[in-house]
């Protein structure tokens, strides 16, 4: 895992947007993975710009959301796939019919879990996933004692994360409790991964996750198990890192770091 401490939350977003950007132009045909969060949305609205300005072309580029309310048609405003459409899909070149979320409209809600492991596996896996943390410490909707080899399923919301997410909702009480999310043992299979964290409210569960013990109590603690990890944080989330000034040192002196400079 790498960690990568920028000074402002404008410059981790930035960075995070480069990243996903030179891999889609290194394979135009990436499978990426994407969540979603109020951290997310600067990311998105700079990847727009980038297909503006500078042509970034998502035109075969196939994409998987991490989650997705259980109950919430594509329309209502609270759905990921009414934000994904807002933030990201309607502003680039990407076919609707690349874009997925899971289902939480399904009938059969274990089978369309299968369905979308089957529909990545089809596209080759994950190459890039990107993600958020909750302040449960979750990845996608991976609540604490989420089993690291759990694959997309229904999931039970913790009250710290409806207490989190309820007031995005026009009425807080309109909330789903249930979601359906790929699992951790999912998103550990993806080729590489970037997790943006910003905000000093995300300090004390990014420290866990980064350098705690590896704990289902912590979801995102999982990524220490994977091989290509890069965590992007402003200096407020990374206030509770005991190891802020080797991730300093290490970015600093590297000549050209992994070519995110
Ligand atoms: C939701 C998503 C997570 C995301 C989290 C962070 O709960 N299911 O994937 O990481 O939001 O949200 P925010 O960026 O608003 O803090």
């Amino acid at each position: 895992m790498e960690v990568i401490i920028r000074a402002h939350r404008e410059a981790a977003t930035k960075l995070t947007a480069q990243i996903i950007a030179d891999a889609l132009k290194k394979k135009p045909n990436l499978t990426l993975g994407l969540a979603t969060g109020s951290t997310m949305e600067m990311v998105y609205s700079k990847l727009a710009e980038m297909h503006k300005k500078e042509n970034l072309d998502f035109s075969l580029c196939k994409t998987f959301n991490l989650d997705e309310y259980i109950g919430l048609p594509p329309e209502n405003k609270g759905s990921y796939r009414y934000y994904m459409n807002k933030y990201l899909f309607n502003n680039v070149n990407i076919d609707p019919r690349n874009t997925h979320l899971p289902n939480g409209m399904a009938g059969d809600l274990s089978a369309e879990c299968i369905h979308y492991e089957n529909l990545i596996e089809e596209s080759g896996g994950i190459d890039l996933q990107l993600l958020g943390i909750g302040r449960s410490g979750h990845i996608g909707f991976n609540e604490p004692l989420s089993a690291f080899r759990s694959r997309t399923r229904e999931k039970a919301l913790t009250p710290v994360t409806i207490a989190q997410n309820s007031p995005l909702f026009d009425k807080p009480e309109d909330m789903p409790k249930r979601a359906l999310t790929m699992g951790v043992g999912t998103i550990l299979d993806s080729k590489r991964i970037v997790m943006l964290v910003t905000g000093k409210e995300k300090a004390a569960i990014l420290a866990k996750a980064v350098e705690g013990p590896v704990t289902a109590m912590v979801s995102a603690s999982a990524l220490q198990l994977h091989p290509k990890v890069v965590v992007i944080v402003d200096e407020d989330a990374a206030e509770m890192l005991q190891e802020k000034s080797y991730y300093r040192w290490i970015f600093d002196n590297e000549p050209d770091w992994l070519g995110y400079k």
